[in-house]
């Protein structure tokens, strides 16, 4: 039988790493122009960090500034998962990485891979966890350092993405912002419209797949934009109708950050007011895994969201994967 209690989200953090790199200024290493950028885009701004910041580097800062906002100790926690598709290391775990980090306990760490998609994901998961009534205190995180996977001769992808990390405190004891649904789709077959080619069993490091450029991030970028307007409504859509709940009931809609014109698009198929929609993709680029908890964390402390209202995120990548979250604020 399900648990009742809806999982919470006892506190949040975020973090941008110092490096703010703007349109202007990529303009003068590739060809490109932050009129194109911002038209095409909306994105003015991304963040990149330093050579010796790996993924577990920012999802150690995110953490930290979540746990102090839930009012939890590092020996609360029992679950980590973190969200990415930039590990610091295909394996140990980034999570694991963290753990030590982060002096907690000898906890269950792992990473979860569901790309752009993947903190919503992780969120249906570590709920599931506890609603085991095995975990009590889960950290959940999206985190990524996309500029290490990004081919700077490839003007068509280095302009879009950044790096950063969000980070939840989860539990089923407390006040915050409940976890009230969950939906999670994917579809495998069109994997090469976003992906990185090398690096993995199908295709391990050789000097050939180096001096090829596979090892950096690919996308065809007219299919992923046709295919997240669409699946970013059905996965709304879906998520709304098991409730029972319209659209016109939600309050404040958190999309993963990708491009303003597919949250556009999206504001156009819902019918619902894009003043509804929480951006920063101007500031940030996309940054993956990281996207909606660095959006959530920042509408938060906004303080334009209101206790009792209602949130859907919704998020779209690689995979394809997709996700939505029905959430109380
Ligand atoms: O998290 C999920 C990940 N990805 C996404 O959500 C991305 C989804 N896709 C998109 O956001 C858009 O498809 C892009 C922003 C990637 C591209 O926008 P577009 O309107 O689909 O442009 P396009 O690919 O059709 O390219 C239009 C033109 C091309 O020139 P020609 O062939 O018309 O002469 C490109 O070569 O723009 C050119 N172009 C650029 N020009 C200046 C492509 N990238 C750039 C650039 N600067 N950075």
């Amino acid at each position: 039988m399900a648990n009742l209690i809806h999982t919470r989200i006892l506190g949040m953090g975020s973090f941008g790493p110092d490096r703010v790199v703007d349109n202007q200024e990529l303009s003068k290493t590739v060809d490109t122009s932050d009129e194109w950028i911002r038209a095409r885009t909306g994105i003015k701004e991304r963040r990149f960090a330093s050579k010796d910041q790996s993924t577990s580097d920012l999802s150690c800062m995110a953490a930290k500034i979540a746990l102090e906002d839930a009012n939890v100790l590092p020996d609360q926690i029992d679950l980590v998962v973190v969200a990415t598709i930039t590990p610091d290391m295909p394996f140990p775990s980034t999570a694991c990485l963290l753990q030590h980090k982060l002096g907690l306990g000898k906890v269950a760490c792992f990473d979860l891979e569901a790309a752009c998609s993947g903190f919503l994901y992780a969120l249906d998961v570590a709920d599931a966890m506890l609603s085991s009534g095995r975990y009590r205190k889960a950290l959940v995180i999206g985190a990524e350092k996309m500029s290490s996977i990004m081919d700077w001769q490839d003007r068509t992808t280095c302009v879009l993405f950044g790096d950063g990390a969000g980070a939840a405190v989860l539990s089923k004891e407390g006040e915050g912002i409940e976890l009230l649904g969950f939906y999670c789709g994917a579809d495998g077959s069109n994997p090469s419209w976003l992906c990185q080619p090398a690096g993995g069993s199908a295709q391990p490091a050789t000097p050939e797949s180096i001096s090829d450029r596979k090892h950096f991030l690919k996308m065809n970028g007219r299919e992923i934009f046709k295919s997240a307007v669409r699946v970013m409504e059905s996965s709304c859509r879906k998520l709304l109708d098991d409730h029972k709940i319209s659209i016109d009931e939600i309050d404040h809609i958190i999309p993963h950050q990708a491009n303003m014109r597919i949250v556009e698009s999206l504001s156009q198929r819902l019918k619902v007011p894009l003043d509804k929609f929480y951006c920063n993709l101007d500031r940030f680029g996309n940054t993956s895994a990281a996207s909606i908890p660095l959006a959530l964390d920042e509408a938060i402390r906004s303080k334009n969201v209101q206790r009792g209202q209602l949130g859907l995120l919704v998020a779209f990548g690689a995979g394809l994967t997709w996700s939505s979250t029905l959430i109380r604020f």
